[in-house]
């Protein structure tokens, strides 16, 4: 069946997912018989354009880039508008990370929801406060709530653990989880002052105007939550994660490691050990033998420690237009092929 795809937030991952499905229309249809209509598509920014017989992307983009605003099929809805009104049956939620409390994002899933529409997102805020909440009401409505892209992008985490890896218990996590602070620490490491490394963050896209969720750790903060709840099955509150940055990092620091064969990286860890959960964000001095020290410049890696397989570890990009793009369109093929996953 072909699916009615609504965004809500028209922003990097939202236009990187339209320029791969305009890209790869041809090959989707042809390999998985996958068709689909992008029919609503909300922007705090750009306003509500609509066509329940699909909207013209081009058109769109195009639009967007000259007047900063939808001009065609306009509708003043806001998102609980879109949701509600709209002929769509699967909600792209890719506003903006909340890492209070997830909100508005966490309302614009339970509303789809409610309605018996799937919801794919990328955000972070709804999978770290509301995960269990919301896939129960999916569950219940017979419709899925996908979040492959809120850890490592499109490299695949939780639908490799829940697909392929089924079966097996993951006994820990232990990750570099932020892209960001890898790469300003793997800059320091060449002899760059923390500021510069940071500006060249910035400037490469990887950091945003304000680096606070980065470089404090808050983003490894959600990631490791959102891994200890969805694939070790705990109930780990985001507040309850040991959380400090690498702000506090010096290059002397950085000049120590070095002597020492070692380097600094910004490690998020969970393990359950009896009934306690330690979950933790914090730089640690890794030896240059551990397979997380060669982690270099924005790259992400997790080791699950698995019961069946010993450790396990993915590495890959953990960000990106394209690459977060992707983890949309790759939940939205699982509903497609109807996976059973979550
Ligand atoms: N970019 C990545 O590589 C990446 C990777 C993994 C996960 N994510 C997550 O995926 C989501 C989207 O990321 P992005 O990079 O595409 O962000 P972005 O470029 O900032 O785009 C978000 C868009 O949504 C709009 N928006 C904000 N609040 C909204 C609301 N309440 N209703 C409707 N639209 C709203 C924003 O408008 P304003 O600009 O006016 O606020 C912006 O146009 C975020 O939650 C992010 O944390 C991103």
């Amino acid at each position: 069946m072909k699916q009615r795809i609504a965004l809500i937030g028209f922003g990097t991952v939202a236009q990187g997912l339209c320029e791969i499905l305009l890209n790869k229309k041809n090959e989707l249809k042809k390999n998985y018989n996958y068709e689909f209509d992008i029919v609503a598509i909300n922007d705090i920014k750009y306003g509500t354009a609509y066509n329940p017989k699909g909207l013209n992307i081009k058109n769109l983009l195009k639009e967007i880039n000259e007047h900063r605003k939808f001009i065609s099929n306009t509708v003043k809805w806001d998102a609980i508008q879109t949701i509600k009104k709209s002929n769509a049956n699967i909600i792209c939620e890719l506003s903006y990370t909340n890492l209070i409390d997830g909100q508005p994002a966490i309302e614009y899933c339970k509303t789809a929801l409610s309605l018996k529409k799937h919801v794919v997102t990328s955000n972070k805020g709804p999978a770290v406060f509301a995960y269990k909440k919301l896939s129960k009401l999916a569950k219940k409505n017979n419709v899925k709530f996908l979040i492959e892209g809120t850890v490592m992008s499109g490299t695949p985490v939780l639908n490799l653990v829940k697909g392929p890896l089924a079966g097996i218990k993951i006994l820990s996590a232990k990750g570099i989880l932020n892209g960001t602070t890898n790469f300003i620490l793997t800059k320091m490491e060449e002899g760059m002052s923390y500021n510069d490394a940071l500006l060249e963050a910035q400037k490469l896209g990887y950091a945003e105007a304000d680096p606070t969720n980065d470089v404090e750790g808050y983003d490894a903060k959600a990631k490791i939550t959102i891994l200890a709840n969805v694939l070790m099955n705990l109930n780990l509150k985001f507040h309850d994660v040991q959380c400090e940055g690498i702000t506090k990092l010096t290059q002397l620091d950085i000049e120590e490691a070095k002597r020492n064969n070692a380097r600094w990286k910004l490690v998020a860890t969970v393990e359950k050990i009896g009934d306690e959960i330690k979950a933790s964000v914090k730089p640690e001095m890794l030896p240059l033998s551990h397979p997380l020290a060669g982690v270099l410049e924005s790259t992400n890696a997790i080791t699950f420690k698995t019961d069946l397989l010993g450790d396990v570890t993915i590495v890959g990009k953990g960000a990106g237009k394209i690459e977060t793009g992707f983890a949309i369109l790759s939940d939205l093929l699982s509903i497609h092929m109807h996976k059973n996953l979550y």
